[in-house]
C-alpha cells in the first residue's frame, strides 16, 4: 500500500552505492540490510579503524548466522560479504548516491558529519538520518542543499521490525521523498511518512508508555508489578525489556527530548539516566536470556 502523503508525480533516483556513517549496532544491522536487499556496494565509516573493523566483523558474523539458519544461500552470503566494506575516510563516499547517518544522537555531532560529507558526495546524492528524536530540518540547516535530506528511522531490532518512519521536512524535495520510499520498499519495510516533530509518530507513543512505566518505578512500584500491569497492553516485551533493547542512554535521551518539547506531557529521563549508569535493569542467564529484574537497579 502506498504511504499516505506519497507524492504522485516524482520518480525515485537509482541507488547504486550506499554510504553508512557510523558502524555501531544499529548502523551495522541496516548496512547489512542495504547490501542484502538492494544488492549494491555498501561502505561504512566511523571515527576509528577499530570501530570500522568491528562494524564490518559484526556484519560478517550476522551473514554467517543467516547462512547457518538457511536464510541465505552460500553464494548469497559471499555476495553480501563482498558488497560490504569499511573505511575511515569520507573519500570512499564520493560515488555513493544514498548516504545515511547513525552517529551519536546529538545535533552538533550529526550536523558536523553532514557538513563534512556534503563536501565529498555528488550534488544529487541523497542524505538520510536515522535519528529517533532530533529535528531533521535543524540537522539539515547546515547543508547547502537541505532538499536532499530525509529522515529514515529504523526500529530495533532492525532485521525484524517491519516499520520505517520516513520523515519529511519542509525542505525535503519530492524526489528525495519518493527515493526514500522506494528504498524502504526494496528493504521490504513498511514506510509511513511522518512530519518532522519530536518523536515523529512511534517514539511519541512509546515515550508516553515507557515514561509512565519508569515513573511508576520511581514512585515506588517494583519493576515486576509495573511489567505485570503493562502486560494486558499486549506489547511483545515489557517496557523495561524494551528499554534495554533500545539502550538505556538512548531511552533517556528520547524521554528528555519529548520532555523538552512538551514539559507538561512527558517525564524527563533522569531515572533512566541513573539506570544507564548502573548498566542494566534485567538479570540474565549465561545465554543472555532475561531471568527477572535486578532489585539493586532501583537503589
Ligand atoms: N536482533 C536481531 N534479530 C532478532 C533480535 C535481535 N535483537 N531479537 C530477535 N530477533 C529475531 C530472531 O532471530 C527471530 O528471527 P527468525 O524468525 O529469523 O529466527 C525473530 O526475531 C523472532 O525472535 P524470537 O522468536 O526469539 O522472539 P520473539 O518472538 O519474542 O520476538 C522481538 C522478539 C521481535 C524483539 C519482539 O519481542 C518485539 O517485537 N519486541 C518489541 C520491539 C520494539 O518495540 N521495537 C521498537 C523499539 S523503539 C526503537 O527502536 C526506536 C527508537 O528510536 C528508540
Amino acid at each position: 500500500r502506498k504511504p499516505v502523503g506519497a507524492p504522485e508525480d516524482a520518480s525515485p533516483r537509482p541507488v547504486t552505492k550506499v554510504g553508512v556513517l557510523g558502524a555501531g549496532l544499529m548502523a551495522s544491522q541496516f548496512a547489512l540490510l542495504f547490501a542484502r536487499r538492494l544488492g549494491v556496494p555498501v561502505v561504512i565509516t566511523d571515527v576509528s579503524q577499530e570501530r570500522v573493523d568491528a562494524g564490518v566483523a559484526r556484519i560478517t558474523g550476522e551473514v554467517d548466522k543467516l547462512l547457518d539458519r538457511g536464510r541465505v544461500s552460500p553464494d548469497d552470503a559471499n555476495r553480501i560479504k563482498a558488497l560490504v566494506s569499511g573505511s575511515v575516510s569520507y573519500d570512499a563516499f564520493a560515488d555513493a548516491d544514498w548516504v545515511i547517518e547513525a552517529v551519536f544522537e546529538e545535533m552538533s555531532v550529526k550536523q558536523e558529519v553532514f557538513r563534512k560529507i556534503e563536501q565529498v558526495i555528488a550534488p544529487d546524492a541523497i542524505l538520510a538520518t536515522n535519528t529517533s528524536s532530533l529535528s531533521v530540518s535543524e540537522m539539515g540547516s547546515v547543508l547547502s542543499d537541505p532538499s536532499r535530506l530525509v529522515g529514515f528511522h529504523f526500529f530495533n531490532p532492525v532485521p525484524v521490525m517491519p516499520l520505517l518512519e520516513v520523515v519529511r521536512t519542509e525542505q525535503t524535495s519530492d524526489e528525495t521523498l519518493v527515493t526514500a520510499l522506494a528504498v524502504a520498499k526494496t528493504l521490504k519495510k513498511t514506510a509511513i511518512i511522518t512530519a518532522d516533530q519530536p518523536g515523529f509518530v512511534v517514539n511519541r507513543v512509546l515515550a508516553r508508555v515507557l515514561g509512565e512505566a519508569m515513573r511508576g518505578v520511581e514512585e515506588g512500584t517494583s519493576f515486576d508489578v509495573v511489567a505485570q500491569g503493562a502486560a494486558p497492553l499486549g506489547l511483545p516485551m515489557s517496557p523495561f525489556e524494551l528499554l534495554e533493547l533500545v539502550g538505556l542512554p538512548v531511552g533517556a535521551h528520547v524521554l528528555d527530548s519529548h520532555h523538552a518539547a512538551w514539559p507538561e506531557r512527558f517525564y524527563p529521563g533522569d531515572g533512566l539516566k541513573k539506570l544507564a549508569e548502573f548498566g542494566h535493569i534485567l538479570t540474565r542467564d549465561k545465554k543472555g536470556n532475561a531471568t527477572g529484574y535486578d532489585p539493586a537497579a532501583v537503589k
